[in-house]
């Protein structure tokens, strides 16, 4: 038998109901605060990840899926959505009429990690993108967007990290004294480590191994290297975080792992999920437009990992589907082509229909109707035919009606409606 890839997930019901519940959540949400749906494509030229995300991070490196496409081009399945959105805003020129944006997306990336509880080579994300805003209020009323989005899922036990990781005006400075102190150290760095130490000092920030995150604890902050102009970025973020009572920690050595971000960082975190703790991770990227060709304009945005929200989710609330309001069990061969026809009109109609056409014995189909949880059943045999009635009964009073077959989805419905009637 072919099995699953490696890394890869089959989302089935019922769990697919706690997902659509969260994206329904979601897009209500965001929508109140003024963002608007956009469905960019899964793939995209290589050469637009390796621009923005950066060629020297692990994204990059060696986690995407990349192959040849036509004329030489290298095309890959997107790790991540924001240069995928960023594009769109140039090529689109969706700046032109208002250069101030704001865009969320929904939908799988594909990283070639090494899978585990959590984490994923194709996983959901949602994600959120605002163009053209550069005042500080901006990252905190995304950072409220997002805790209240969580707080409307029940989900707590979330912390919000923050950090600053300054402009291109400051951030050689601490680059230059954070490289210093690890060379210093390098003989107890990773092998990875010193490739980063070379290419991208930042990235061992990021390092999980034990050895690097000793070393790590002592390396400068990039909050002391704040020029001028990020302090006062981030001064005014935390004070708006705390004017709209969003709690947070201050987080050093939050890097991120994409190279775009400057001056605001954030992760939200969770202590529930074990290893892969972050649920949600975001931050500013003022020079990212610019870069990929578009006009000088600041961004900010996040994205929530779904696959770890909906586990979180589902640890409150186990999914439960709605059984069907009415089980039709018809028995014999005229009650089962008249009951296809009734069946569906009713489901048309907006009530939730199942029918059994398996021909078993009242008794078991009894018994698959409890099971599915079925509010009602609705019997139709020769005699019920012959009489032009039928009988509908609640499965959890046993109360029975008879209901004229005639205009039957209006008599069903009118039943349905009246109170006391599950
Ligand atoms: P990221 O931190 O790489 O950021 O991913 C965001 C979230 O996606 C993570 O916090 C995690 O919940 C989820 N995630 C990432 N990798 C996996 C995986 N392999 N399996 C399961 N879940 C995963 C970004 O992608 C940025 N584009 C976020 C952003 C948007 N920054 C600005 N705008």
């Amino acid at each position: 038998m072919i099995q699953l890839v490696r890394g890869f997930k089959d989302i089935l019901p019922p769990e697919t109901s706690v997902w659509q519940y969260i994206e329904n959540t979601a897009k209500t949400h965001f929508e109140n605060f003024g963002f608007r749906e956009m469905r960019p494509p899964v793939l995209e030229q290589a050469a637009l990840f390796q621009r923005s995300i950066g060629e020297h991070t692990d994204i990059v490196e060696k986690e995407m899926y990349t192959f040849a496409g036509s004329r030489d081009t290298l095309l890959t399945l997107r790790p991540e959505a924001t240069a995928s959105v960023v594009r769109a805003y140039i090529q689109h020129k969706l700046y032109a009429a208002d250069p101030v944006a704001k865009f969320y997306t929904i939908g799988p990336m594909f990283r070639k990690e090494r899978p585990q509880k959590g984490r994923y080579r194709q996983f959901q994300q949602i994600n959120a993108e605002v163009f053209g805003v550069d005042a500080p209020y901006l990252d905190a009323q995304l950072i409220f967007m997002l805790m209240t989005f969580f707080a409307r899922l029940s989900v707590s036990g979330l912390q919000v990290h923050l950090n600053s990781l300054g402009c291109p005006q400051c951030r050689p400075a601490f680059k230059e004294s954070l490289s210093h102190m690890l060379s210093a150290q390098s003989d107890k760095l990773c092998a990875d480590c010193l490739r980063r130490l070379e290419k991208n000092p930042l990235r061992v920030l990021d390092c999980k191994v034990p050895g690097c995150r000793k070393v790590v604890a002592e390396a400068p902050s990039m909050l002391d290297y704040l020029c001028r102009s990020c302090q006062v970025h981030f001064d005014a973020v935390k004070s708006a975080l705390e004017g709209m009572a969003v709690p947070y920690e201050i987080d050093p050595w939050l890097v991120r792992g994409l190279d775009y971000y400057t001056r605001t960082a954030f992760e939200i975190q969770t202590a529930e999920l074990g290893a892969q703790n972050a649920v949600a991770g975001g931050g500013r990227y003022d020079n990212l437009v610019e870069m990929l060709g578009g006009p000088s304009q600041p961004a900010i945005g996040f994205a929530v990992g779904l696959d770890r929200l909906a586990d979180l989710v589902m640890a409150k609330f186990p999914p439960a589907e709605p059984g069907p309001e009415v089980f039709f069990l018809p028995m014999g061969e005229a009650a089962m082509e008249m009951t296809a026809h009734w069946a569906s009109l009713l489901a048309d109609a907006g009530v939730r229909t199942e029918v059994d056409f398996s021909g078993r014995s009242l008794k078991a189909l009894m018994r698959r109707a409890d099971r599915m949880g079925a509010q009602n059943v609705l019997m139709i045999g020769d005699q019920e035919i012959a009489d032009r009635a039928v009988v509908l009964r609640n499965m959890k009073t046993r109360d029975q009606v008879q209901v004229p077959l005639d205009a039957l989805v209006e008599n069903v419905k009118a039943h349905l409606e009246k109170p006391n009637v599950a």
